[in-house]
Parts: structure tokens; sequence; C-alpha cells
């Protein structure tokens, strides 16, 4: 089978495609035929070594995908060959077959394309936990989305709306992708570049401040977003795509009464597998009633990654990236 592979940290077009054995499913596994594979920030991350996870040489990214189950290990009994499903793969997605456990594996809606399906978990997952598990955000609580057009930050604006959170604001770095914000949900899309989001934060809470702040960028824009966090919000890291941490102050954390809250959504998968599952009840649901969409910035075919890796790298792309065989 042809699959994508690293040989050595590299940028994008330092990847390449080859012929390796495919993998055999064993105990709860399944194989599955990918169809479609969606691209995540961390993928370039992964390949470049600036992520958490260093695996060893050579490795396959990709950590999400559509298909339908090829084969099942001997002790699945949810799954059979022929089923859609879609995946998350700790690696390995970026390939022609994929293995994966089986309790990484959902069955899909006929209403979902292949598209959507890949492009769906690790964002929805991900918002859903920083939002409800995380930050506890009620009804009515305004929430302030940093990237929002972005993969995470879309799914973060839908969740939050059909949570029923208060005002909903968004920031990009772009105006091209303001009116997407506001089509996604958001009552007010600010342009990071040309708007100040601290003061536009402030005059639409009436000096008060956001009650939730969803931060996939940190360095300075997790600093700057304290100046307009609300008495007893929840400032939630997701990640560093401005590429650095952000620098708290304890004794500001302390006397405007708010909490810093980290979120490494893959480590529920080893300390709490029961609450994903249980996430995954409530955005099907969500989805069903119609109140998730995933939003498809780009399509590209599997041997041009390197091209759409570049582009989610450009700060171009909005929504998910998706990866055809
Ligand atoms: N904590 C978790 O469990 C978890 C899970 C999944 C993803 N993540 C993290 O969430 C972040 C977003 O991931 P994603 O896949 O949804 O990516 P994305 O938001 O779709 O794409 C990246 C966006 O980040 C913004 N950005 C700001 N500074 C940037 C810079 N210096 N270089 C490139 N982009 C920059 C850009 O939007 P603007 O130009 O509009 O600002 C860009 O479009 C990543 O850091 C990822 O590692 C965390």
């Amino acid at each position: 089978m042809k699959a994508v592979c690293v040989h050595e940290w590299c940028d994008p077009q330092g990847l390449v495609i080859e012929e390796v054995e495919r993998p055999e499913p064993v105990g709860s596994e399944v194989l599955i035929r990918v169809h479609v594979a969606a691209l995540n920030f961390p993928d370039i991350l992964l390949i470049a070594g600036k992520y958490q996870l260093k695996p060893p040489f050579p490795f396959t990214p990709g950590l999400e995908v559509a298909g339908t189950i090829e084969k099942v290990g001997a002790q699945v009994t949810e799954f059979e060959p022929g089923q859609r499903v879609l995946a998350q793969t700790a690696l390995g997605g970026f390939a022609e077959y994929t293995v994966a456990p089986a309790i990484a594996v959902q069955s899909l809606p006929d209403s979902m394309s292949d598209d959507e399906a890949a492009a769906f978990p690790l964002v929805y997952q991900t918002s859903y936990f920083g939002l409800v598990h995380r930050c506890r955000l009620q009804r009515g609580e305004t929430i302030l989305v940093h990237s929002a057009a972005g993969g995470v930050g879309l799914a973060a604006v839908q969740i939050a709306r059909a949570l029923g959170a208060g005002k909903i604001i968004g920031t990009a770095g772009s105006d091209e992708k303001l009116d997407l914000i506001r089509e996604n949900g958001a009552d007010i899309a600010i342009n990071y570049r040309t708007e100040d989001f601290v003061e536009t934060v402030k005059r639409a809470t009436d000096g008060r401040g956001a009650d939730v702040i969803y931060d996939p960028v940190g360095g300075e824009t997790g600093e700057r977003s304290t100046k307009c966090i609300a008495f007893e919000g929840r400032l939630l890291l997701i990640g560093f795509t401005g590429g650095r941490f952000s620098n708290f102050v304890s004794n500001h954390i302390l006397i405007k009464n708010y909490s810093v809250v980290g979120l490494h959504w893959g480590a529920y998968r080893q300390h709490n597998p029961a609450k994903i599952t249980e996430a995954w009840r409530e955005l099907w649901q969500l989805y069903e009633a119609g109140h998730l969409k995933p939003v498809i910035g780009g399509r590209y075919p599997m041997d041009e990654v390197a091209d759409a890796m570049d582009f989610l790298a450009s700060r171009k792309a909005v929504g998910k990236i998706v990866l055809h065989w």
C-alpha cells in the first residue's frame, strides 16, 4: 500500500510517498481502507520534531480518517467489513490503509460525507472537551474564540452556539475570514490586525470581559487576553500556533479571580477514555440536530500533501483541509 513517510524531521516538502507493508489488525483493532484523511496543525509540528510526541523513524503522520472497515481483529464485535466509519489514529492516517483501536472508531450516519467525517473528530472532540469539561461554559456566558476561522476555532464557535452561549466573539487575521466566523454563529468577528480585540471585547461586555477565552495561538495573544477576561473567567490553553508560550503573571490571576486552564485532549485516551465516549454521544446529538457542520476549506490529492500542509501553515486556510486517495 502507499503511505506518506517521514524518515527525518522535515518541513512538508520533505515528505515522501512510498510503498510499505499493509498493517494487520490484532485483538481489538480494525483495519480501515482510507478514503479521506484530514490535516491538523499538529501534523506540521509533528513532522518537524516540534510536537510533544516524537515517534521513531520512519513513521506515517495523520490523526483522523474516514473510510470503510476492511478487516477486524479477533476481539472486535461492534464493526464488520464494509461499514463506513471515521477513526482517530495516533499516527498512520496518511496511508491507503490504517489500523485503529475499535474504541477510536465511530460508524457514520448516511447523511455525513467522507470529507465531513474525516474533518469531524479531532476539532469537535477538542473543542467540546475544552468548553464543556474543562471550562464548564454556561448558557448565556460570553466567549472569545481566537483563530475562530481555523479548525478547532470554528468547531468551538459552533459548539458554543449550540450550547447556548450568550455573546460569541471570534478573532482572525484577515477580513476574508470574518464573514465565515459570523456565518458559523459568532455575533462579533474581529480582524486582530486592524482592531484591538481587548477593547472590542470590553466594549461588547460593558467592561466586564469574556467569561471563557479559547486560545489556540498562545504568546502575546494569551497574555493580552488576560486584559479582557471576566471575574471568575476561564482562559483555555489549546495550542501555540503563534510559536511561543504565554507568560502569565500569577498575582494578576489571583487579583482578578480568573483561571488558566490547560487541555491536552489526547491525554484522555489514557486517563479517561469513557469521557471521550460520553463526548461522542453529545457530539452526534448536536450533529444530528444540525448544530455542527464541518467547514471544508480545501481538498487535495494525497500526493499533494506537502502543498496542503504549506497552505495550512500559510494562514490562508479556513476550517479543515482534507486529503483524498
Ligand atoms: N490541546 C489540544 O488537545 C489540541 C487538539 C487539536 C489541536 N490543538 C492545537 O490547536 C491549534 C490550532 O490547530 P488547528 O489544526 O485548528 O489549526 P488552524 O487553527 O486551522 O490553523 C492555524 C491558524 O492559526 C493562526 N495563526 C496564528 N499565528 C500563526 C502563526 N504564527 N503561524 C501559523 N498560523 C498562525 C492562523 O489563523 P489567523 O491568521 O486567523 O490568526 C492560522 O490560520 C494548534 O496549535 C494545535 O496544535 C490542540
